[in-house]
């Protein structure tokens, strides 16, 4: 039987509406049937604070062990100010400490921006894979995926309604399922 890789995926949107939530439901829809993807619940997960490690909270230690438990990564982010979103950047601190016990080690991840404009969160997109690269998540290089207009691409009941968006996420889902193929932690 064909193994199932399981996928992480975090959304840097906490919006019901998010439409980097609805390319999350479509890529777990998409994807190959070698991985399974899960959205993991980052809304309220406390703020980094090293003070707090002597006894962590409770959110922080259930998101390392999310992490830990995980093949791959794949990162939905919005673009705010140019940048990633707090939660998500908060997610990916919380996840690489305490010191030494870097949860995202070696997962092979990958990642998608979803942006209402047409710069399709480029800004956003790089500034994640920066941080990507110190908590060493080798990050799929090609296809890069810039989702732009994104308002123009869902229906009112979420679902992705254009066909050019969709063929090419099916792509980029195949290129990352071999991405993680080659790359799982042995
Ligand atoms: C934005 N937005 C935005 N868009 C963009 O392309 N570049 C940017 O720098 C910003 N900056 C920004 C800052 C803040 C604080 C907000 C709230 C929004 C617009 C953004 O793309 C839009 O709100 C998306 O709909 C956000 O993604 P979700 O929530 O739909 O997943």
């Amino acid at each position: 039987m064909m193994k199932k890789f399981k996928i992480a995926v975090f959304v840097g949107s906490l919006r019901k509406a998010s439409f980097n939530l609805k390319t999350a439901k479509a890529l777990k829809a998409l994807a190959p049937g070698s991985l399974s993807l899960e959205v993991v619940n980052i809304a309220s997960l406390p703020f980094f604070n090293e003070d707090l490690e002597a006894t962590p909270p409770k959110e922080w230690v259930e998101l390392r062990k999310q992490i830990a438990a995980a093949d791959g990564v794949l990162f939905l982010t919005p673009e705010y100010n140019r940048s990633v979103p707090a939660v998500l950047k908060n997610a990916i601190d919380v996840g690489s400490r305490p010191y030494g016990q870097n949860s995202w080690s070696g997962k092979p991840g990958a990642v998608v921006s979803v942006s209402i404009g047409n710069i399709s969160g480029f800004g956003a997109n790089h500034h994640l894979r920066q941080s990507l690269v110190f908590v060493n998540v080798p990050a799929m290089a090609q296809p890069e995926a810039y989702i732009a207009e994104a308002s123009g691409l869902f229906n009112d009941a979420g679902e992705l309604i254009n066909g050019s968006t969709r063929e090419f996420l099916i792509k980029f889902m195949e290129a990352y399922a071999q991405w993680v193929e080659v790359n799982v932690k042995k």
